[in-house]
């Protein structure tokens, strides 16, 4: 889908030139520079580098606090916070997710040798939809898994409801909604536990990262023994574990972003709504937007392209942008059910999930973070607004190249 070594072609239409570097969805916003290194600095000087030094202590703490929960436990990824909670669940057999998410959620499942069973998602929202979750349960179900998708929060009253009834536990992929809210209470309080990513493309990132936020003591202590190793003291194990500890120099970006996260939730929220009044009204295009009376972090804008309104499909507008330099994103294409292993493993997935199954040609999201400025932004739409308004002519001079 790259084509940025192809010429861009919308000049021809009257469009200003093309970007001359590329946009990317997911460049690093970097805060406090001197904050960070000043941090780091300190951590090299005293030698603490890893194994829940003063950084990461204060990471955890200060995470916990922004959330409003009683335990937050960082760990090197999210992918392996997932596993870790997953584990520490006790889940086995199958569990509920969705296939619009990105492939983590699941694999964190398969790795262990838990089946993902796919289930359909609201087409407003595009997050898990309770009612087809409750199709998807069997005997073998041990649990949900919810994802806050681009960091909109799941109906959580109504898989809490599902799961209370059906004895099964609720934990979410929180990759995309630090900072979110539903009904007006913190991501990070719901389930038995949730899962951060702070990725770099993350909008609040600490290089590489996530945390594990719940509010059950149980749980918390099984989670910290289990990343790491499984020591409960020294020459002591008890319990089976893994390294799935965040580095010093992790906790101090993870820091210093979180004090600078009104910056960057402001920079996504200008550029959403230069998004939302630049492209309002034009037939077949939508900035999906968020629910006005929750918290957010804006951190993913994303369009939804109907392409028989608009006269392009959604991976020609893709395409076409890709040449502009707008490295746009196809998430999740083609859904994680269509992917290996899943693919194979189970073949007919796609026809419980005809919500997803439509959903993924439809969406499409565009850059925005700190990197880019407003008059990025008015540009990417005039680009934009240029190919919607050219759609045979677009479509034709892509499928001849
Ligand atoms: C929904 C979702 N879950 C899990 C992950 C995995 O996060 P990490 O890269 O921190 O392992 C991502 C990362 O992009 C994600 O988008």
């Amino acid at each position: 889908m790259d084509q940025t070594s192809a010429p861009p072609q919308l000049a021809a239409l009257g469009a200003p030139p093309a970007f001359a570097t590329p946009l990317y969805v997911g460049t690093p916003n970097v805060g406090d520079k001197a904050r960070v290194l000043a941090r780091i600095e300190e951590a090299l000087d005293h030698r603490r580098l890893t194994n829940f030094g003063p950084l990461t202590r204060e990471f955890e703490a200060r995470i916990a606090d922004y959330c409003g929960a009683k335990h937050c436990i960082t760990v090197c990824n999210a992918t392996i916070g997932l596993e870790l909670m997953i584990r520490a669940l006790d889940l086995k057999g199958e569990v509920i997710v969705p296939a619009m998410t990105f492939v983590a959620t699941a694999h964190a499942l398969q790795w262990q040798e838990i089946t993902p069973v796919f289930c359909d998602i609201d087409p407003v929202t595009c997050n898990i939809d309770a009612a087809a979750a409750e199709r998807m349960i069997t005997p073998r179900t041990s649990g949900i898994i919810g994802v806050h998708l681009w960091g909109r929060a799941c109906n959580v009253d109504a898989l809490q409801t599902l799961a209370d009834r059906h004895g099964l536990a609720l934990g979410f992929d929180a990759a995309h909604a630090f900072g979110c809210t539903y009904k007006g209470r913190r991501v990070g309080t719901f389930g038995r536990a949730e899962v951060f990513s702070f990725h770099a493309t993350k909008f609040m990132n600490s290089f590489e990262g996530g945390a594990i936020v719940t509010n059950d003591d149980g749980l918390a202590e099984r989670l910290r023994l289990m990343e790491n190793f499984g020591f409960s003291g020294v020459d002591q194990v008890t319990y089976i574990g893994t390294n799935g500890k965040m580095t010093e120099a992790c906790a101090a970006m993870g820091l210093t972003s979180l004090e600078c996260i009104d910056q960057f939730v402001s920079a996504n929220r200008r550029h959403f709504e230069t998004y939302q009044d630049e492209l309002a009204g034009l037939p077949g295009v939508q900035v999906m937007d968020f629910p006005g009376d929750e918290v957010t972090n804006f951190q993913y804008v994303i369009l939804r392209l109907d392409a028989e309104k608009t006269g392009i499909s959604r991976d020609h507008v893709c395409t076409a942008l890709h040449r502009e330099n707008i490295i746009a994103r196809r998430y999740f294409y083609p859904g994680v059910h269509r992917m290996e292993p899943y693919r194979s493993y189970q073949p007919h997935a796609h026809l419980m999930l005809p919500q997803t199954e439509r959903i993924v040609h439809e969406v499409l999201a565009l850059p925005t973070g700190t990197s880019i400025s407003t008059a990025d932004v008015q540009l990417i739409c005039r680009l934009l607004k240029t190919i919607l308004a050219h759609p045979a002519e677009v479509t034709a001079a892509l499928q001849r190249t």
